[in-house]
């Protein structure tokens, strides 16, 4: 593996500290030293790609609020699930941008609901501009790690992603192996697909239970064998594992990265966070699980594991563990 540092992803932007997936939450990232902020994508219903967890805007959105938007209110099955809310894939991008963003985790991120009404929902060019912008202001390259949410699901529904999040990153320049961009999907097909169209770096997330939404493997656990990384290394340059499958929580580090290694594929696992309801029992301060406990040591524990990068939604925290390692 490189002997470069372990990178440190923002996974929603700085999510400890702002609304997920809000240019306030990707700037603080990049502020605190985040070599690449995360957008989660999903479509528009004029097919555009903008940053949210989930095509449900339910929970991080006003849009419950919004008396003009009351009729879009309806139940979908997605990737085999019912869910009751609003969908992006029903929304023109013109009418999600009137649409202000809210905390996810109020009862976790407290301090973070004064900021719920300011910011809007940010589209990928967007996301690339400010990670260009903020190179060259910083002088250091900042990235995007862009994932794919239920690319099945949207191409079913005449809105595939996969054209579009290309056509965007070619108008970067960023449609190359050396950009600094990772995409990132749970499916397997759309990144077999992708790993034909692009040259970009491509990273299979891997959960601790179930499969794939698109059936393209049985399981997650057959994935992550010796011969199931091999398996993903023919499309893939890493994959982005659930954090317990390579330390479990009492510290014990799991064979997966050497696995991975073997196969020649680079690990970046998620998701570090520094609420005591996130972390291991060990590593709690107090009994408030919004309380913060010690997050760099649970990350330097992945990284004397032999991580190359994680996903943490304090990316203050990750610098701080990932230089004092680095040191
Ligand atoms: O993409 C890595 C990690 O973010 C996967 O989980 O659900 O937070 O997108 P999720
Ligand atoms: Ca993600």
């Amino acid at each position: 593996m490189p002997a470069t540092k372990p990178i440190v992803i923002a996974h929603r932007g700085a999510s400890g500290e702002r609304p997920e997936h809000t240019l306030a939450s990707y700037t603080l990232a990049i502020e605190q030293g985040a070599d690449f902020i995360e957008p989660d994508l999903v479509m528009t219903r004029d097919g555009e790609l903008v940053a949210r967890h989930e095509n449900n805007i339910a929970e991080t959105t006003d849009v419950g609020s919004r008396a003009e938007f009351k009729d879009r209110k309806t139940t979908k099955t997605i990737d085999g699930v019912k869910y009751t809310g609003w969908f992006t894939e029903d929304f023109t991008l013109a009418e999600l941008k009137t649409l202000r963003a809210r905390e996810r985790l109020p009862m976790l991120r407290r301090d973070n609901t004064k900021y719920d009404g300011q910011f809007e929902i940010p589209t990928l060019r967007e996301v690339i501009a400010l990670a260009k912008s903020a190179a060259v202001s910083r002088g250091r390259p900042v990235g995007i790690y862009p994932e794919t949410k239920h690319p099945t699901y949207f191409a079913s529904i005449g809105l595939p992603m996969e054209a579009k999040l290309l056509a965007e990153l070619q108008a970067a320049g960023w449609d190359r192996a050396d950009a600094p961009v990772f995409i990132q999907s749970f499916e397997v097909d759309n990144l077999k697909a992708l790993s034909k169209q692009t040259k970009v770096r491509l990273i299979q997330l891997l959960d601790t239970d179930g499969g794939p939404a698109d059936k393209a493997q049985p399981s997650y656990a057959a994935m992550i064998t010796p011969e199931g990384l091999k398996a993903i290394a023919v499309y893939a340059a890493g994959i982005g594992p659930n954090k317990s499958l390579v330390v479990k929580n009492d510290g014990t580090a799991m064979p997966l990265v050497a696995d991975a290694h073997a196969a020649g594929l680079a690990v970046h696992p998620w998701t570090f966070r520094a609420e005591n309801f996130f972390l291991p029992a060990s590593l709690r301060s107090g009994i408030n699980p919004a309380g913060h406990g010690r997050l760099e040591e649970e990350i330097s524990r992945h990284l004397a594991a032999g991580v190359d990068g994680f996903f943490t939604d304090y990316p203050y925290h990750g610098v701080q563990a990932r230089d004092r390692q680095s040191r």
